[in-house]
Formats: C-alpha cells, sequence, structure tokens
C-alpha cells in the first residue's frame, strides 16, 4: 500500500481548529467512526488547557454516536450540515451554540461543487478496500462522499475490516457536471446504473490511512402500533384507488418512502396489500423492511442512497449479495434525490410529517416552529418533484395532548403547492384541486382527530363573512401552540 497508515490519535492529530471536516456515508451506514471519536476527545484536552477547538461538520445525513453525539458533547463544532438525528447535536443547535444549515439533500453537492459553502479541508472516508490508484470500496452508505472527496484538500481513509467487501458492485457512482456543461442523467428506470461501482479519489490527497473495525448497529424501529399500522392501510387503499381509478398506470410507478418509525410501518402495510402489484423503489434510504419486501417479491428493484439495515438485517444481505446486486443499486443522495430524475420516472412519494395545518401545509422539522428534530432532508427533493406527493402522520402526538391537524403549520418545509394528499390513521385527504377552503374542510373531516374536529372548524369560521382566498385568522393563526405551551395540552385552546 502506497498510503501512510496512522492510528486514530494520529489522524485526528493532523486536523486543526477551524477545519472544515467532511465524512461519508448516510445514516450510520458508511459514515466513518474512529477519527472523529479522537477528535472529540482532542477538543476536550484543548477545552481543559485553555484552547478554542471547534470544527465544522459536513456529513451525507444523519451520523453515529462517534460524529455527531461525541462530537457536540464535546463542545467541538462551529457549523454543521446537511441534516442531523442526534439528541447531543439537537441539543446543541436548539441552545444557539451550533450553527445549523438545513438543507435540501439533492442541492447538497452542486452547493459545495459552486463554492456556495467554502473550502473542505478534510475529507474522512470509511472504506472496505481501497487500492493505490485511489479507488474505493464504499461499505453501506454513500451521503456525499463523491462531491466532498473530489472538493477536500485532504482524504483521511477508515478502512474497516468489519464487513465484506464483496459488496463491491452494489454502487453506482455518478455526479452531475457543473452548467453550463450539465447534460441530462441518462436513467430511465430505477434499476439503470450509470456511473462506477467505486468511489475513485486522488491517491495523492490520501495523507491517512486509519485501520479499524467497526458495526454500525443500527437501531431497529419501534414495533407497529395499531395507529401506524392503520395509517400504512389507509396509504395501501389510496394506492388502491389511484390504480383503480386509471391515475396511476397499471404497471404501477416507483414509490419513495421516508424516514422513520412511520415509514417502516407503511411498508410493511405494503408488503400484505395484494391490489398492489409488485413495485420498485427509487428512494432515499433502504430500511430493514424493504429487504422482507425483496425476498417477498413485492419489491422488485430497490434504487437508494443508503442501505440503514439492522446489523442482522445486514449480515443477511451479504450472506445473499449476489442475489441482492439483482435488486439493489446505491447511488450518491444528488442522484437517489434528483428532481430531474424523481419527475422522470413519476415517483409517488410518501414522507412524514410533524404537523400539517388545515389548508395542506407541512411542518417536518420544527417542534412548536422553533425547535429543530432533524432537518428537511430530502422529503421536499422528492415531495415538490413527485407525480403524486404523500404526506402522512399520527393526528396526535404526545399522547393526544398534540394536534397534527393545526390552523396554521409552525413552520413550513412543504407548501401546500406541493402537497397532494394528507393521510392519517383517521383518512385521507385529497386536496388535488381544491380551494383554500375546500382544503381546511377536507383536512379536518378527513384526518384531524374527532377530539380536535369542533375546534379546528370553529377556527376555520372565525373568518365567516370576511373577504380573502385563504380563510387564515393571523390572530388565532398560532391558538393551538400557544395552547400547547400554556397547559399542555391543545385541547384547552379557546378562541
Ligand atoms: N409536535 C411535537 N412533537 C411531535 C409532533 C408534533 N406535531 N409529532 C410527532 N412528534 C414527536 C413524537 O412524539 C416523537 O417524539 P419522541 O421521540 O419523544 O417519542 C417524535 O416526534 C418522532 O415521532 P414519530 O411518530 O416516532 O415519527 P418518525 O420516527 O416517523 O419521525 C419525522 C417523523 C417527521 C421526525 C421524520 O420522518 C423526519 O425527520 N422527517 C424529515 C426528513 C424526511 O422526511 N426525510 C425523508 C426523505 S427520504
Amino acid at each position: 500500500m502506497i498510503y501512510t497508515k496512522m492510528s486514530a490519535d494520529e489522524a485526528a492529530a493532523l486536523i486543526n481548529h477551524g477545519a472544515t471536516i467532511s465524512v461519508s456515508g448516510f445514516t450510520a451506514a458508511g459514515t466513518p467512526r474512529v477519527v472523529t471519536e479522537a477528535l472529540a476527545v482532542k477538543a476536550e484536552k484543548e477545552h481543559a488547557e485553555g484552547r478554542p477547538f471547534k470544527i465544522n461538520l459536513f456529513t451525507g445525513a444523519l451520523t453515529n454516536e462517534c460524529v455527531d453525539e461525541a462530537l457536540a458533547k464535546a463542545h467541538a463544532i462551529d457549523r454543521r450540515m446537511p441534516f442531523q438525528g442526534s439528541p447531543a447535536m439537537r441539543a446543541g443547535i436548539n441552545s444557539g451554540e451550533i450553527n445549523y444549515f438545513d438543507m435540501h439533500l439533492s442541492v447538497v453537492g452542486q452547493y459545495v461543487r459552486y463554492g456556495f459553502l467554502g473550502k473542505i479541508d478534510f475529507c474522512i472516508i470509511e472504506a472496505l478496500d481501497i487500492n493505490d490508484e485511489g479507488e474505493i470500496v464504499l461499505s453501506g452508505g454513500i451521503g456525499c462522499v463523491d462531491t466532498y472527496s473530489q472538493m477536500a484538500d485532504k482524504i483521511i481513509v477508515e478502512l474497516n475490516s468489519a464487513y465484506d467487501t464483496r459488496i463491491r458492485g452494489l454502487h453506482d457512482i455518478y455526479t452531475p457536471a457543473t452548467p453550463p456543461h450539465r447534460r441530462e442523467i441518462p436513467i430511465y428506470e430505477p434499476q439503470d446504473r450509470i456511473g462506477s461501482p467505486v468511489l475513485k479519489v486522488d491517491p495523492k490527497k490520501v495523507v491517512a490511512v486509519v485501520e479499524c473495525n467497526y458495526r454500525y448497529g443500527v437501531k431497529p424501529f419501534s414495533p407497529i402500533d395499531a395507529t401506524t399500522a392503520q395509517l400504512g392501510r389507509n396509504v395501501a387503499r389510496f394506492l388502491t384507488e389511484e390504480l383503480q381509478a386509471g391515475r396511476i398506470p397499471p404497471e404501477f410507478l416507483p414509490l419513495q418512502s421516508g424516514v422513520g418509525n412511520v415509514s417502516n410501518a407503511i411498508l410493511h402495510e405494503l408488503q400484505e396489500a395484494d391490489e398492489i402489484p409488485p413495485f420498485k423503489l427509487y428512494t432515499e434510504v433502504l430500511q430493514d423492511q424493504v429487504i422482507d419486501l425483496i425476498d417477498l417479491g413485492r419489491c422488485t428493484f430497490a434504487s437508494s442512497g443508503a442501505l440503514a439495515l439492522s446489523d442482522e438485517v445486514y449480515d443477511k444481505v451479504m450472506a445473499n449479495i449476489d442475489f441482492y446486486k439483482q435488486h439493489i443499486v446505491l447511488r450518491p443522495y444528488e442522484i437517489s434525490n434528483h428532481p430531474e430524475i424523481v419527475r422522470r420516472l413519476g415517483i409517488v412519494a410518501i414522507n412524514t410529517a410533524l404537523e400539517a395545518d388545515i389548508f395542506g401545509n407541512v411542518n417536518s422539522t420544527h417542534v412548536l416552529g422553533t425547535k429543530m428534530m432533524n432537518g428537511v432532508g430530502g422529503a421536499a427533493d422528492f415531495a415538490r418533484n413527485a407525480y403524486i406527493s404523500v404526506f402522512i402522520c399520527p393526528s396526535v402526538a404526545k399522547g393526544g395532548n398534540i394536534s397534527a391537524i393545526v390552523p396554521y403549520a409552525s413552520h413550513i418545509d412543504s407548501s401546500e403547492h406541493s402537497v397532494m394528499i394528507i393521510i392519517t390513521e383517521q383518512g385521507i385527504a385529497d386536496l388535488r384541486g381544491k380551494s383554500p377552503r375546500q382544503r381546511a374542510e377536507c383536512i379536518i373531516e378527513n384526518c384531524a382527530h374527532p377530539s380536535y374536529r369542533p375546534l379546528l372548524r370553529e377556527y376555520l369560521h372565525l373568518m365567516d363573512g370576511q373577504a380573502g382566498h385563504t380563510p387564515l385568522s393571523l390572530h388565532h393563526a398560532f391558538a393551538f401552540h400557544e395552547e400547547f405551551m400554556r397547559s399542555g395540552d391543545m385541547h384547552n385552546v379557546k378562541f
């Protein structure tokens, strides 16, 4: 090997205060661990000795406890983008300590290549193999590493021996050209391959190879409960009715399914829905449930940015990797989420909302308008360009004290113009072609929890007799949220 081998501590010592670090991977899959863990220890030591130490951190999306959690706990982050899901990072963002730039994932690569986010000093890449020509076999997650490795001054490779290199061939790495030279991205079917099975980096930029051995430890999802099961059945019913009405063609269309417990439950229900023919996925992240769907022949092909699988399911995939290579491709998320392809393939996008308002605006990110949950991720990349864009959520949260259907969303990630369908366990609201007042009635009567419907109707009628296209009472728009902050229960609201 032509590269310099180092320990994690030695590699972390190369990184100075103020540096901008980027990492490979998407979720815990493909995300490095040992160098950032050593960096967190270095930061604590520097702080203890009275010196400042903070870095800027660009990731694929959410990471693992050795990246976001360790660095946030060490107070070692200044600027962070584009998505996170760690308790310590969330706390740092919401306290104002960490400057978080929440981004649509499809544009992260081009922002970096266009120079919008400044210079990147280091790219830390988890690799299963690297040869002297700089060809890297990645593992289960790609994220934005194609661009990060191209734009970073220096590369540190974590060579992880815990995973099998027979995964080579699952990846398809392609980076679009920069305007005015960009051409179409030639994907016409989810299974089309257009790039390289390996990540190619400049070997001269590789300043350290750190040998390591770790597993991702992706946590399994919460068990499916009665609410999420009913939500899943409602999604299946909606898709079946669209098919029967001829609004989805008989051969069906590729599905995109969001992240989290609710999305996992939806995929479980699609396993049972015989009225829906076997389908393809063109999506951002593959969770455990998709492997069951492939095994059962319900999902015939899945294109994704990551295999965010529990260890048990990942091992099952690796034991039969030749079979899964015929059914799965992994892409950088610039491609898995690309608007051009989402629109061309006619993707039916199903994403999760924290809350939706009666006019169809969706909040996926900010609790009570202020506190960051995770980030917008790829939800709006898909929603804005989908053949049909569906948002789902349970009708209530926190034991019923929060209504997910509110008079006005306290933050808007996908506006009424990008949201076609809202589905809760209560039912389906089809917003296509409806005016704001019609949408409000449709959402209240079909999606809101029955215990909140009288309050929402009362809100809607506050503006009766007044002119205006949208019957929004500015004065009371956030009455539900204010009531929750006051008494801990939105049911107590009084207009
Ligand atoms: N107000 C306050 N809290 C709410 C809420 C609301 N309206 N709705 C849900 N919550 C809370 C839940 O109580 C739960 O809290 P807990 O962790 O303390 O139990 C938490 O939010 C997560 O809710 P859950 O029902 O388990 O949902 P989930 O795991 O399916 O995640 C999102 C939902 C919206 C947070 C998640 O899908 C997300 O981050 N989406 C944005 C990115 C995205 O969609 N990416 C996909 C593109 S491919």
